[in-house]
């Protein structure tokens, strides 16, 4: 099976990519920890799509396996959902040899993810991410939290998983619109960093496992470099300061993540070409690529609510804002910007009515 080994400062670890990889979970997880009491986290629909599967691998390896089931969507990511993991930890036992299973997307890695990085002070953890968005995105680089009403990931740790296991036939399941989602991410990867990759997904004929491994790859070789989020894997942000402020901006509810993020990579563009650092075209470009993948490029939104919710960034270090911009596709880099400057340049790309 094929092995990418994330290095960090803190741990290595396998990600395995490979179809049909749920089955095999068992055994790549008992090379990885002591312990063989198991907790699978998972969510109400995922759930009954993947849950028997792995448990089954699970037992198959000589793990005992309890379940914990939460409700699907943004909304367990809540310091009650987090209690009940930990009460269900302490039902099952679970020791700082035991691993803790996030099966899901983003919601499930990032509240399993939390609970494992917190219960005992730490237990392993195994991703194994069901969204396209889980899998080249949110299951590696260690970030895990919850929501507070206060805000988004307002509570969390840096916490890296034992291993990864990700297994793409599992996509097949997941609705069209969380497929765009995770596309949009996708998408990213290619524009700031993998111009190949790009022209792939620009043939709309990509296999799936190798745009999985080539995005994996990419956030790795970023997150080896810069663990903390200080610098380099900034990057990873190109089209978040406004899609960020789109999604605040809209309540959370109008655009999904990656809809938000698809309109910020198209004025993050137009902002490079109208400051004269990003190569002509680029902007058509990656408006094509996106409509493609049936993306927003545009959100009806006054741009006063986008500069209050810019404001608000917890992201942002001191008074500068770190603007990702494009040379070309392919190659991104931070553009220190005061707010009044930013301000200023998407007062003249924003679209008007
Ligand atoms: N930790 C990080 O670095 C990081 C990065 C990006 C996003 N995130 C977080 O990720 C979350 C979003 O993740 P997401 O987009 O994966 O959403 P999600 O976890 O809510 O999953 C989307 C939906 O798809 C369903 N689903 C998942 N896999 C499926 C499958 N294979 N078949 C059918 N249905 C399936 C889920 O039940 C859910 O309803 C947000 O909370 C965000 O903050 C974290
Ligand atoms: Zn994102």
């Amino acid at each position: 099976m094929p092995e990418i080994i994330a290095r960090t400062a803190t741990a290595d670890y396998p990600i395995f990519i490979q179809q049909g990889a749920l089955d095999h979970l068992g055994e790549r997880i008992a090379a990885c920890v002591q312990g063989r009491r198991a907790v699978i986290v998972t969510d109400d629909q995922v759930g009954p799509l993947y849950l028997e599967r792995a448990s089954r691998s699970l037992r198959a390896a000589g793990f005992s396996c309890s379940e914990a089931v939460v409700p699907a969507g943004e909304a367990s990511k809540t310091p009650e959902q987090l209690a009940s993991l930990y009460a269900r930890f302490q039902e099952t036992g679970l020791s700082r040899a035991d691993p803790v299973i996030a099966l899901g997307g983003g919601v499930v890695g990032d509240l399993a993810g939390f609970a494992a990085a917190t219960w005992l002070r730490g237990v392993p953890l195994a991703q194994v991410p069901t969204t396209l968005l889980a899998q080249v995105d949110s299951s590696i680089g260690g970030k895990t939290g919850i929501d507070l009403p206060q805000g988004k990931n307002l509570i969390g740790a840096f916490y890296q998983p034992r291993l990864v296991v990700m297994d793409p036939a599992v996509l097949h399941t997941l609705p069209r619109r969380f497929m765009a989602d995770g596309m949009a991410e996708v998408i990213k990867y290619g524009l700031i960093g993998d111009e190949p990759l790009l022209a792939q997904v620009e043939q709309q004929a990509c296999d799936l496992e190798w745009v999985v491994s080539r995005c994996v790859r990419s956030k790795i070789a970023v997150v080896a470099r810069d663990e903390k989020d200080n610098g380099e894997r900034m990057l990873l942000n190109f089209g978040h300061t406004v899609g960020h402020a789109i999604e605040k901006a809209t309540g959370f509810n109008a655009f999904s993540h990656g809809e938000a993020v698809a309109v910020g990579m198209v004025i993050a563009a137009r902002v490079g070409e109208q400051l004269g650092e990003t190569e002509p075209g680029t902007c058509d470009r990656i408006r094509r690529v996106l409509e493609a993948y049936q993306l927003p490029v545009r959100a009806d939104i006054p741009l006063t609510a986008i500069l209050l919710a810019i404001k608000s960034d917890k992201k942002r270090l001191g008074s500068r804002i770190h603007y990702v911009l494009l040379r070309r596709p392919g190659e991104a880099f931070l553009k220190p910007m005061a707010p009044e400057e930013l301000a200023d340049v998407l007062g003249e790309v924003w679209p008007r009515g």
